[in-house]
């Protein structure tokens, strides 16, 4: 445990600048190379960073009551909301009673039925792709996004949204753009109830995407009470028809609300930096480029099995969470006094587990910089501690959406393999950002070459 000097005005200055230009880039050499890091931080007070995979799981297992998701992050991942709570940012019984009721939507099983839709959006992505001259540039890095989106909102809404789908993802775009950025009230502690300049950029695309919501939430009610057979089997039908096993209460209309902007936060940007990061680093290594063509060149006929079954390109995108995990951060705060190891954690400590250093610590990994994905093919996997590797977190508030994400990213990484091969685009090397989720910063532009 090494502690960190207190923080001088100065020295406050000079994080918050780091914090705003790109987190990632404050952490120093001894968080690569120390279990636990403990000390009075340059900005959010008592914090400790834990690297170290026992204490890892003490945080978020075994002593998981006592670390509480921090007021911070939920002030921002709140931003601008009105009303409804949804499942990333609820706590105590709240939190477990909307875990029950959602669990059942994303049992491996009803994941598998999304598989057709996320073959055929991507299937019409790389159609598009195709119509183009050989050779032209993508912007990789959108191309994610959209195809990645289009998957999301067909498997909610089916194609509800489809009619102004244009403003949709644009509102989205700028809230997102909106709560991405560190907020300086934020980082000098600032009162709650001081308006957070956040909340001003997000108020607008946020209050159309409720509205849009709305309207197509209740369209669907009316639907389900004059035809129930007749609603589409989309994730927005089972969040209407959702109750808690243990009291057999459903959601409100706020609480849907609210988990629709949840699963589309949580799970719309993270898939698609994954995705972006992935095709960047199979452009870098031929080798690997060539055995997940190979593999995606003999897919089984249903794409609902190619999770299970297409070890490599798994593997490939479990290496790219590894060196570009989409959520760098997870923080924490105590609830009460603990030990983690050796350290103390006076209560009210900030607890931060960053899977960006963890999945790069010279204590955990083998050459750590370089990409390896056959660290993660069968067999090799299981020496991989459970809390070294943490993309999608891990303890009970793992994320809900990892059976879905994965499979989703097999099917397009297949889906595009089968068909093209991408190269980067000279002078290209993509530079992580992170803005909530980690993305290479400017655009990534690779070239499209159609195979087979
Ligand atoms: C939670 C990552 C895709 C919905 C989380 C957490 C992580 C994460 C790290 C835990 C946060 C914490 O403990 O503080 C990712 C990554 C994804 C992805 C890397 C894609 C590659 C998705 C998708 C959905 C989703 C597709 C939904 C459709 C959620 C929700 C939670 C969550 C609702 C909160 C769970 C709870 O607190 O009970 N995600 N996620 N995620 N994720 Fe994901």
């Amino acid at each position: 445990y090494a502690p960190t000097p207190r923080a001088t005005p100065a020295g406050r200055l000079q994080g918050l600048w780091l914090l705003a230009r790109n987190p990632i880039e404050s952490w120093t050499q001894a968080h690569y190379t120390q279990p636990i890091l403990a000390g009075e931080s340059p900005l959010f007070g008592y914090a400790v960073v834990v690297n170290h995979p026992p204490a890892i799981r003490r945080v978020l297992v075994d002593n998981a009551a006592n670390y509480e998701k921090d007021p911070l992050q939920l002030r921002i991942l709140k931003t601008g909301s009105s009303g409804g709570e949804g499942l990333f940012t609820a706590t105590g019984d709240a939190w477990k009673r909307t875990r029950r009721t959602l669990s059942p939507l994303f049992t491996p099983r009803r994941v598998a039925t999304f598989a057709g839709l996320m073959q055929n959006n991507a299937e019409a992505r790389v159609d598009r792709w195709l119509k183009r001259r050989p050779g032209a540039i993508l912007e990789i890095d959108r191309e994610m996004t959209g195809v990645t989106y289009d998957i999301l909102s067909t498997t909610l809404f089916s194609d509800a949204i489809a009619k102004d789908s244009t403003g949709f993802e644009r509102a989205l775009m700028q809230y997102l753009d909106a709560i991405g950025r560190v907020d300086p009230l934020d980082v000098f502690n600032a009162p709650a109830w001081l308006p957070r300049i956040a909340s001003f950029r997000a108020r607008a695309p946020l209050a159309f995407f409720t509205q849009t919501m709305m309207r197509i939430v209740e369209e669907r009610q009316a639907l389900i009470a004059r035809d129930n057979a007749s609603a589409p089997d989309d994730l927005l039908t089972a969040l209407l028809r959702a109750s808690d096993p243990e009291t057999g209460i459903g959601l409100s209309t706020e609480d849907v609300i609210a988990n629709l902007l949840t699963f589309i936060v949580a799970g719309h940007e993270t898939t698609s930096r994954a995705l972006t990061w992935t095709l960047y680093l199979l452009s870098q290594s031929p080798e690997w480029r060539a055995r997940a063509e190979a593999e995606a060149a003999n897919a089984s006929p249903d794409p609902a099995n190619w999770l299970d079954e297409m070890h490599t390109i798994r593997a490939v995108f479990e290496e790219a969470m590894r060196l570009y995990p989409p959520a760098p951060v997870l923080t924490r705060e105590a609830q009460d006094f603990d030990r983690l190891g050796e350290t103390n954690v006076p209560k009210g400590a900030l607890v931060i587990i960053s899977p960006w250093i963890l999945h790069r610590h010279k204590l955990l990994w083998t050459q750590p910089e370089a990409f390896m994905p056959e660290r993660f093919l069968p067999g090799a996997r299981d020496a991989i501690d459970r809390f070294a590797y943490l993309p999608f977190g891990g303890g009970a508030r793992v994320c809900i959406g990892a059976r879905f994400a994965m499979l989703e990213a097999v099917i397009v990484l297949a889906t595009i393999l089968r068909r093209t091969r991408l190269t980067l685009v000279a002078g290209e090397e993509p530079k992580p950002l992170q803005r909530i989720t980690l993305r290479p910063q400017g655009r990534l532009a690779m070239q499209v070459h159609k195979i087979g």
